[in-house]
Protein backbone atom coordinates (compact mmCIF):
# COMPACT_ATOMS: atom_id res chain seq x y z
CA UNK A 1 0.00 0.00 0.00
CA UNK A 2 1.67 3.19 -1.25
CA UNK A 3 1.28 6.34 1.12
CA UNK A 4 -0.06 9.09 -0.65
CA UNK A 5 2.84 11.45 0.96
CA UNK A 6 0.93 14.88 -0.65
CA UNK A 7 -2.34 13.74 1.05
CA UNK A 8 -0.67 12.64 4.60
CA UNK A 9 0.92 16.13 4.50
CA UNK A 10 -2.08 18.34 4.08
CA UNK A 11 -4.56 16.56 5.66
CA UNK A 12 -1.87 16.36 9.01
CA UNK A 13 -1.52 20.17 8.61
CA UNK A 14 -5.17 20.32 9.17
CA UNK A 15 -5.10 19.64 12.94
CA UNK A 16 -5.15 22.80 15.23
CA UNK A 17 -2.17 23.10 17.40
CA UNK A 18 -1.94 25.53 20.65
CA UNK A 19 1.73 26.39 21.64
CA UNK A 20 2.93 26.46 24.54
CA UNK A 21 6.68 26.73 26.39
CA UNK A 22 7.73 23.46 27.38
CA UNK A 23 9.94 23.27 30.41
CA UNK A 24 12.07 20.96 31.82
CA UNK A 25 14.71 20.64 34.98
CA UNK A 26 17.25 18.41 35.89
CA UNK A 27 19.94 19.10 39.15
CA UNK A 28 20.37 22.98 38.77
CA UNK A 29 19.73 22.95 34.94
CA UNK A 30 16.53 24.23 33.67
CA UNK A 31 15.57 24.38 29.98
CA UNK A 32 12.49 25.48 27.85
CA UNK A 33 11.41 24.75 24.34
CA UNK A 34 8.47 25.78 22.04
CA UNK A 35 5.91 23.31 21.94
CA UNK A 36 2.90 22.85 19.70
CA UNK A 37 2.18 18.68 19.92
CA UNK A 38 0.59 18.29 22.71
CA UNK A 39 -3.14 17.79 23.62
CA UNK A 40 -5.24 16.34 26.68
CA UNK A 41 -5.51 12.44 27.05
CA UNK A 42 -8.15 11.62 30.05
CA UNK A 43 -10.06 13.32 32.55
CA UNK A 44 -9.03 11.10 35.21
CA UNK A 45 -6.22 10.92 36.14
CA UNK A 46 -5.65 14.50 34.23
CA UNK A 47 -3.26 13.65 31.00
CA UNK A 48 -1.66 15.82 28.85
CA UNK A 49 0.27 13.84 25.41
CA UNK A 50 3.57 15.39 24.43
CA UNK A 51 5.49 14.84 21.37
CA UNK A 52 8.88 16.38 21.77
CA UNK A 53 11.98 15.73 19.22
CA UNK A 54 14.11 12.85 20.03
CA UNK A 55 17.43 14.76 19.04
CA UNK A 56 16.36 17.72 21.53
CA UNK A 57 18.26 18.96 24.87
CA UNK A 58 14.71 18.69 26.65
CA UNK A 59 13.90 15.42 25.25
CA UNK A 60 17.24 13.50 26.84
CA UNK A 61 16.15 15.94 30.37
CA UNK A 62 12.53 14.58 30.39
CA UNK A 63 13.70 10.84 30.20
CA UNK A 64 15.61 11.41 32.62
CA UNK A 65 14.05 13.45 35.16
CA UNK A 66 9.96 12.16 34.49
CA UNK A 67 9.01 15.12 34.54
CA UNK A 68 7.80 18.50 32.48
CA UNK A 69 5.77 21.60 32.21
CA UNK A 70 3.60 23.07 30.01
CA UNK A 71 2.98 26.84 30.00
CA UNK A 72 0.15 28.12 28.72
CA UNK A 73 1.36 31.09 26.15
CA UNK A 74 -1.42 34.51 25.44
CA UNK A 75 -2.16 35.56 21.62
CA UNK A 76 0.53 38.66 21.77
CA UNK A 77 3.39 36.74 23.04
CA UNK A 78 4.74 35.42 19.39
CA UNK A 79 8.19 36.91 20.09
CA UNK A 80 8.50 35.69 23.41
CA UNK A 81 7.69 31.67 22.31
CA UNK A 82 10.20 32.68 19.01
CA UNK A 83 12.49 32.65 21.37
CA UNK A 84 11.83 29.48 22.59
CA UNK A 85 12.52 27.96 19.32
CA UNK A 86 15.88 29.40 18.18
CA UNK A 87 18.77 27.93 18.87
CA UNK A 88 20.42 28.95 22.25
CA UNK A 89 24.18 29.45 23.05
CA UNK A 90 23.63 26.76 26.35
CA UNK A 91 21.17 25.03 27.48
CA UNK A 92 19.16 27.50 29.27
CA UNK A 93 19.84 30.66 27.60
CA UNK A 94 16.19 31.25 26.89
CA UNK A 95 15.03 30.91 30.10
CA UNK A 96 17.91 33.76 31.55
CA UNK A 97 16.32 36.30 29.66
CA UNK A 98 12.32 35.82 30.68
CA UNK A 99 11.18 35.60 34.23
CA UNK A 100 10.00 32.42 35.70
CA UNK A 101 9.65 30.55 39.10
CA UNK A 102 10.33 26.46 40.02
CA UNK A 103 7.12 24.96 40.95
CA UNK A 104 6.34 22.68 43.57
CA UNK A 105 7.57 19.54 40.66
CA UNK A 106 10.78 21.93 40.66
CA UNK A 107 9.72 23.13 37.02
CA UNK A 108 10.05 26.40 35.27
CA UNK A 109 6.84 28.46 35.23
CA UNK A 110 6.61 31.48 33.52
CA UNK A 111 5.70 34.23 35.07
CA UNK A 112 4.21 35.84 31.93
CA UNK A 113 1.46 33.54 30.57
CA UNK A 114 -2.16 32.48 31.15
CA UNK A 115 -0.73 29.46 33.47
CA UNK A 116 1.20 26.47 34.03
CA UNK A 117 0.87 23.36 34.74
CA UNK A 118 3.29 20.41 36.01
CA UNK A 119 3.29 16.91 34.30
CA UNK A 120 4.84 13.06 35.97
CA UNK A 121 5.24 10.85 33.44
CA UNK A 122 3.23 8.06 33.28
CA UNK A 123 4.30 6.95 29.76
CA UNK A 124 5.66 7.07 26.37
CA UNK A 125 5.44 5.98 22.75
CA UNK A 126 9.40 5.96 21.28
CA UNK A 127 8.76 5.08 17.90
CA UNK A 128 9.57 7.66 15.53
CA UNK A 129 11.66 11.16 15.39
CA UNK A 130 9.37 12.14 18.28
CA UNK A 131 8.50 10.45 21.78
CA UNK A 132 5.20 10.68 22.33
CA UNK A 133 5.16 11.27 26.57
CA UNK A 134 2.29 11.53 28.39
CA UNK A 135 2.44 12.79 31.64
CA UNK A 136 0.11 13.18 34.75
CA UNK A 137 -0.99 16.62 35.56
CA UNK A 138 0.19 17.56 39.55
CA UNK A 139 0.00 20.72 39.92
CA UNK A 140 -1.72 24.19 37.88
CA UNK A 141 -1.42 27.87 38.27
CA UNK A 142 -3.67 30.16 36.83
CA UNK A 143 -1.75 33.51 36.49
CA UNK A 144 -4.97 34.72 34.26
CA UNK A 145 -7.98 34.29 31.64
CA UNK A 146 -7.30 34.87 27.91
CA UNK A 147 -6.89 33.68 24.32
CA UNK A 148 -4.24 31.27 23.88
CA UNK A 149 -1.77 31.90 21.29
CA UNK A 150 -2.10 28.50 18.68
CA UNK A 151 -0.34 27.80 15.74
CA UNK A 152 -2.96 29.43 13.38
CA UNK A 153 -2.38 32.77 14.55
CA UNK A 154 0.97 32.76 13.52
CA UNK A 155 2.89 32.02 9.95
CA UNK A 156 4.71 29.46 11.59
CA UNK A 157 4.30 25.70 10.51
CA UNK A 158 5.01 22.36 12.59
CA UNK A 159 3.49 19.10 11.12
CA UNK A 160 3.11 17.31 8.39
C1 LIG B 1 5.98 26.35 15.67
C2 LIG B 1 6.89 25.33 16.30
C3 LIG B 1 6.35 24.29 17.04
C4 LIG B 1 7.18 23.33 17.61
N1 LIG B 1 6.62 22.29 18.29
C5 LIG B 1 7.43 21.33 18.80
C6 LIG B 1 6.88 20.20 19.48
O1 LIG B 1 5.67 20.06 19.65
N2 LIG B 1 7.75 19.28 19.97
C7 LIG B 1 9.10 19.40 19.82
O2 LIG B 1 9.84 18.55 20.32
N3 LIG B 1 9.64 20.45 19.19
C8 LIG B 1 8.84 21.41 18.69
N4 LIG B 1 9.39 22.47 18.04
C9 LIG B 1 10.85 22.53 17.90
C10 LIG B 1 11.54 22.91 19.21
O3 LIG B 1 10.99 24.10 19.78
C11 LIG B 1 13.05 23.10 18.94
O4 LIG B 1 13.55 21.90 18.39
C12 LIG B 1 13.84 23.48 20.16
O5 LIG B 1 15.07 24.02 19.71
C13 LIG B 1 14.16 22.34 21.11
O6 LIG B 1 14.90 22.88 22.18
P1 LIG B 1 15.94 22.06 23.05
O7 LIG B 1 16.89 21.36 22.11
O8 LIG B 1 16.63 23.11 23.89
O9 LIG B 1 15.17 21.09 23.90
C14 LIG B 1 8.58 23.43 17.45
C15 LIG B 1 9.12 24.48 16.69
C16 LIG B 1 8.28 25.41 16.12
C17 LIG B 1 8.88 26.51 15.29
Amino acid sequence: MDLDVAAKTTLLKTIPHGLFICGVAEADVVNGFTASWVTQGSFKPPLVVAGVRSDSTSHGMIQRTGCFSLNVMEVGQQELVAKFFRPQAAVGGRLAEVPYRLGPLGLPLLENCLGGLECQLVGHVAAGDHTVFVGEVKTAVLHREGEALTLSHTRWTYGG
